[in-house]
């Protein structure tokens, strides 16, 4: 169905019933591989009911995809091929495979217009995700037949030897043909090695790690830690890790596919993974957003980590899928939370076996009575879209006593309450952007270390050419100890700016802008 026809049948209200949202996106053709243009989702069946969780199914393990036997990886196989099965034998049942895809396609930005409906950037991003793979799992485990089913992740952070491309992945049913990464190429370590997980892991505030409150009428989009990087950059990667044919730097057109934009050659973002509208496209990315749930626990766990939002918009926020049964359901949030989801959900994360991964740094208690002195946000860059190019980039202004004060309060061990944020970044639908961001370092570059002057790399999965939106991101980075040592020594807060590709080239093209750049401390 036609989009505007959709909307002229249906009005905008029945497509946000179909998300369990105030606003929202779509639905699509039906076999084959789509490039989504509007995502738009089928109406809604009626009210949603709230799901009923099977409770008599045994807890059982969600394991890396590195751990699996030959009677598991057979079994994973098979789930797919039924999935894929179900869209041929019947087309229009919302659970087969493409249809399953797309439903990420609705939820993600510019999906739908006028709608801003997004679940990344932001609070919704862990557990929007959570519960899609929740349902996506049960779809699986009733194909085959096996309530015991469960996903793999892909634990990318076991650094290196479970950061090349799971093999597991590149036979039958869990194949893409829609891929960029070639056989034995690794995860660049800035992604998902030691000192970059070390420091999204150790990540104190929860805004700061899992995305902030986002705001569509008003274009806010806050994305965490853990969103920016390794999520978005692990995208990229498997839809081009730039060390093959594609270089960095290709997209669509998908064969055999009418395409309605044409011309391509502005596109920055790469194949299925690479790409939000088709990222779903390809079966590893419930792997990879597996782990991201599977770390999503870790950090609620540790000590020191302010743990999840308490708000009751959040945690009474539902979300719409079809369940196994074909059911309309809805989830909420406090049904899939950390501490529900053995009760709820029947799984647990199975730690690495094989291989120990690098063990992340327990947060330090806060030390009570210790208080950072009130100070207004430090302004380091205020000029509407600017443009970010494709070099590095410094920008400076003069550190006041209060605000080196409270740095040097921060290195002493106070609250981590000092944080870098970058307002309005922004940037055309069809490009996707990693960008490194550096403190106290002027001369910071591409090559550079990730060491105390390093605060984090933001980044943006390009949303899908023929989505007529703009993407708005909001990025924050919480200053670590060792970085406040650093700054409060300096006369002047520097921040610089290093566009990258994710193979560590210079980007060709980058249409990347952003509003403002501050200090601010967190309440
Ligand atoms: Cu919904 Cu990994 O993106």
């Amino acid at each position: 169905m036609d989009r505007r026809r959709f909307i002229a049948t249906f009005g905008t209200g029945a497509v946000a019933a179909f998300l369990g949202l105030n606003s929202r996106p779509l639905w699509a053709q039906t076999t084959g591989h789509e490039l989504p243009v509007d995502c738009s989702p089928p109406p809604p069946p009626g009210a949603a009911k709230h799901i009923t969780f099977d409770t008599s199914i045994n807890v059982a393990p969600r394991k890396s995809i590195w751990d699996l036997d030959a009677t598991e990886v057979t079994r994973l196989q098979n789930a797919y091929q039924a999935l894929r099965n179900l869209q041929t034998t019947n087309p229009s049942d919302p659970r087969g495979w493409m249809q399953q895809a797309n439903v990420h396609c609705y939820n993600c930005s510019g999906g739908y217009d006028p709608s801003s409906y997004e679940i990344h950037g932001g609070w919704w991003f862990m557990p929007w995700h959570r519960c899609y793979l929740y349902v996506h799992e049960r779809i699986l485990a009733n194909l085959i037949g096996d309530p015991s089913f469960r996903l793999a992740y892909w634990d990318w952070d076991t650094y290196p030897t479970h950061a090349t491309f799971p093999p597991t992945f590149t036979q039958g049913s869990l194949y893409d043909q829609y891929r960029g990464t070639q056989p034995g190429d690794i995860i660049p370590p800035g992604v998902s090695g030691p000192a970059n997980m070390s420091i999204v892991m150790g990540t104190q505030g929860t805004a700061a790690y899992m995305g902030g409150v986002s705001d569509p009428p008003h274009g806010v989009f806050p994305a965490g830690a853990m969103e920016s990087n390794p999520h978005g950059p692990v995208h990229i990667w498997t839809g081009d890790s730039g060390t093959g044919a594609l270089q960095a730097g290709c997209f669509y057109p998908y064969p055999n596919q009418t395409d309605p934009v044409k011309d391509h050659s502005q596109d920055v973002g790469c194949l299925d993974m690479g790409v939000l509208a088709t990222a779903a496209q390809d079966p590893v990315f419930f792997a990879h957003h597996s782990n991201i749930d599977r770390l999503w626990d870790v950090w609620v766990n540790t000590p020191g980590s302010q743990g999840n939002y308490t708000d009751s918009s959040w945690l009474t926020q539902q979300f719409n899928f079809y369940d196994e049964n074909g059911d309309w359901v809805y989830l909420t949030v406090a049904d899939v939370l950390a501490a529900n989801e053995q009760d709820n959900l029947r799984y647990a994360y199975q730690p690495p076996q094989t291989v120990t991964p690098p063990k992340m740094a327990a947060l330090p208690p806060v030390p009570k009575g210790v208080k950072l002195k009130p100070a207004k946000p430090l302004t380091v860059a205020a000029q509407a879209a600017t443009k970010v190019g494709t070099k590095p980039k410094a920008v400076s202004v003069a550190l006041p006593a209060v605000h080196r004060s409270n740095l040097k309060m921060l290195a002493a061990g106070a609250p981590r309450l000092l944080e870098l944020h970058i307002d309005g970044l922004k940037l055309p639908p069809n490009e996707s952007a990693i960008l490194k961001v550096y403190v106290g370092n002027p001369k910071a570059n591409r090559a550079s270390a990730i060491d105390a002057s390093f605060v984090g790399t933001f980044s943006v999965v390009a949303s899908g050419s023929p989505h007529r939106h703009a993407v708005v991101r909001n990025a924050v980075f919480e200053l670590r100890p060792e970085t406040a040592a650093l700054l409060a020594k300096q006369t002047k807060l520097t921040v610089t700016l290093v566009p990258t590709r994710i193979n560590g080239s210079e980007p060709k093209v980058s249409n990347l802008t952003y509003d403002r750049i501050y200090l601010s401390q967190r309440q």
